[in-house]
């Protein structure tokens, strides 16, 4: 008998907000600060970000900011611990499904040319290198990788998203039991993190 669905996908509230520091410390050198996300939260109105729970715990979350026609994908991590589950995935996927709800035309996103698991997981759901941002990062002055979808309406799009909803169903659902802790260190600050542009790298753009 299947043990039913042990994970949630939803609205991230500012009660989130604690579990959500954990995951953005433990996974980026340059974690945004809790007052970051309650502005997002309270005060931006084009910002979207979910969450996943597993058995109570905040084990991922990402946002989007929906800008036009276009959903830019601002933030995403999973906890350490909780990681090569699918949960990742599950995410993206939720998330760009809110994107197609919203009437997004195409999602994008910055990412760090080093963070091959980042890049191949969005690569697994349609996003393609269409440029680079110089010195993007701040800290250690790494170069984006520019990363945009084809139109989400496109029938590529829509069976490649079809396809791999259909290979998530029938996976077998990701374990609600943490990793052992392994002292795993914060990866370099690898993500999308637009906000992190406007307060690391000196304004949005
Ligand atoms: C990138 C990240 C979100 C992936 O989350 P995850 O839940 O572990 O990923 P999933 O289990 O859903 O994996 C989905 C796909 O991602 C890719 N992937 C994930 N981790 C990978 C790794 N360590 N090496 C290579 N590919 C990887 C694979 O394509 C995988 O599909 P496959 O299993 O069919 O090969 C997670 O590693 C993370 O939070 N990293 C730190 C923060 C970060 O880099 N955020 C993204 C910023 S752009």
């Amino acid at each position: 008998m299947s043990p039913g669905p042990v994970m949630t996908i939803r609205p991230m509230t500012v009660d989130d907000l604690p579990g959500v520091q954990a995951i953005e410390s433990a996974s980026f050198t340059t974690p945004w600060p809790t007052h970051a996300y309650r502005q997002e939260l309270e005060g931006n109105r084009l910002a979207q970000y979910l969450v996943c729970v597993m058995g109570g715990v905040i084990v991922a979350y990402g946002g989007i900011w929906l800008m036009v026609d276009e959903a830019h994908i601002t933030t995403f991590a999973v906890h350490p611990r909780y990681r090569r589950r699918r949960i990742g995935e599950q995410l993206l996927l939720a998330l760009m499904d809110l994107a197609r709800r919203r009437h997004a035309r195409e999602a994008t996103l910055e990412v760090r040319l080093s963070n091959l698991a980042a890049r191949r997981l969005y690569e697994k759901y349609g996003f393609r290198p269409v440029g680079i941002r110089p010195r993007y990062y701040s800290d250690n002055g790494e170069d984006a990788l520019i990363m945009t979808t084809e139109p989400l309406e496109l029938p590529v799009m829509l069976d490649r998203i079809a396809r791999l909803r259909t290979e998530l169903a029938e996976a077998p659902a990701p374990s609600v039991e943490p990793d052992p802790d392994d002292g795993a260190a914060p990866v370099l600050d690898a993500g999308p993190r637009r906000l992190a542009t406007a307060t690391r790298n000196g304004g949005l753009g």
